[in-house]
């Protein structure tokens, strides 16, 4: 049995299967309509999210099975002091396989170490996001035609925002890649992020301009500032609004540089670059139902076949 906890935990060659997949399910529709019939997926959500757990219900879905599971920590046991150990053993009980986002770090590790079924982490904290990962790669593979030589800027809250670490992660392993980390003082980049791209010898450098590596960029992927990591409102106020990026500050891009976001947007994107070509991030979200696809396929062992 297999969880999925970090971005890692599949090889570049096992990656690449689960691409193909996603990219035969997206052509193929029809053919995966039924593959996970009379199979069961539980979402336990004990954080806010809208695409996380849509995108992985109706993944379900698409593949005829079905989905149970909680959106809130208050609806659920844990609002009555059940630890996550314990919930995984009796969700154990009722469903195939498990997506879990918790606010704190390394829970869905725990589940995973607990459960009989697998376990796929929708977040944990600060700390990963490999689901939506994968879903950045697919994007990025598919508008892109490779995951290869670029140079990609990572902006906005990059000390807390769990989706940059884990597709820092997840990039390093290709070749070429050089990275822009754009972001205030405050929210620089994690030290362990930095001393690995070192000992890897991978180029990145640091700003706070985003105006002033704009051109230079293949792919830029914005990113909120993550209100709810704060310990005080004045410093998220005073942060919030660092970067907005507009269709004046567009025209400083590469005319086939593409936007990414994991969404949500606040106000770092403004709702006039939504229509330029270059803004992607709403194709991204119909890629992270693909690739959910694939994920529950594959660790459910599933294979379709004809
Ligand atoms: C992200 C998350 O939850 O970390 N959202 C998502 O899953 N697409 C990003 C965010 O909340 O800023």
């Amino acid at each position: 049995m297999r969880h999925l906890m970090s971005p890692l935990d599949f090889s570049v060659e096992e990656l690449d299967e689960l691409f193909q997949l996603a990219d035969d399910i997206q052509a193929n529709p029809a053919k995966y309509a039924h593959a996970c019939e009379g199979k069961k997926l539980a979402t336990c959500f004990y954080e806010p999210s809208t695409r996380t757990r849509l995108s992985f219900e109706a993944a379900m879905i698409n593949l005829g099975g079905n989905v149970i599971g909680f959106s809130d920590a208050n609806s659920s046991s844990a609002a009555k002091g059940e630890s996550v150990s314990d919930t995984i053993r009796i969700i154990s009980c009722y469903a195939d396989i498990c997506a879990m986002r918790h606010p704190k770090e390394g829970a869905p590790m725990v589940a995973a170490s607990k459960s009989s079924i697998p376990v796929i982490n929708a977040g944990d904290g600060g700390h990963q996001h490999p689901t939506q990962t994968l879903t950045d790669l697919l994007t990025i593979r598919s508008l892109k035609g490779r995951l290869n030589n670029f140079t990609i800027g990572l902006c906005g809250d990059l000390k807390f925002g769990r989706t940059v670490h884990s597709l820092i992660n997840a990039l390093v392993r290709y070749d070429n890649i050089s990275f822009v980390f754009i972001s205030p003082d405050e929210l620089r980049i994690p030290e362990y992020i930095i001393e690995m791209l070192k000992e890897k010898n991978i180029p990145y450098s640091e700003v706070t301009k985003l105006e002033d590596v704009l051109p230079d960029l293949d792919i830029l992927y914005m990113t909120r500032v993550q209100k709810e990591r704060f310990f005080n409102e004045e410093d998220y106020v005073r942060l919030k609004d660092f970067y907005i990026l507009n269709k004046e500050k567009m025209e400083l891009a590469k005319e086939d540089m593409i936007i990414l976001h994991p969404l949500p947007r606040v106000n770092e994107i403004s709702v006039e670059v939504d229509d330029d070509p270059r803004a992607v991030y709403f194709k991204q979200v119909q890629y992270g139902v693909y690739v959910r696809m694939a994920l529950l396929l594959t660790l459910l062992g599933i294979k379709v076949t004809a």
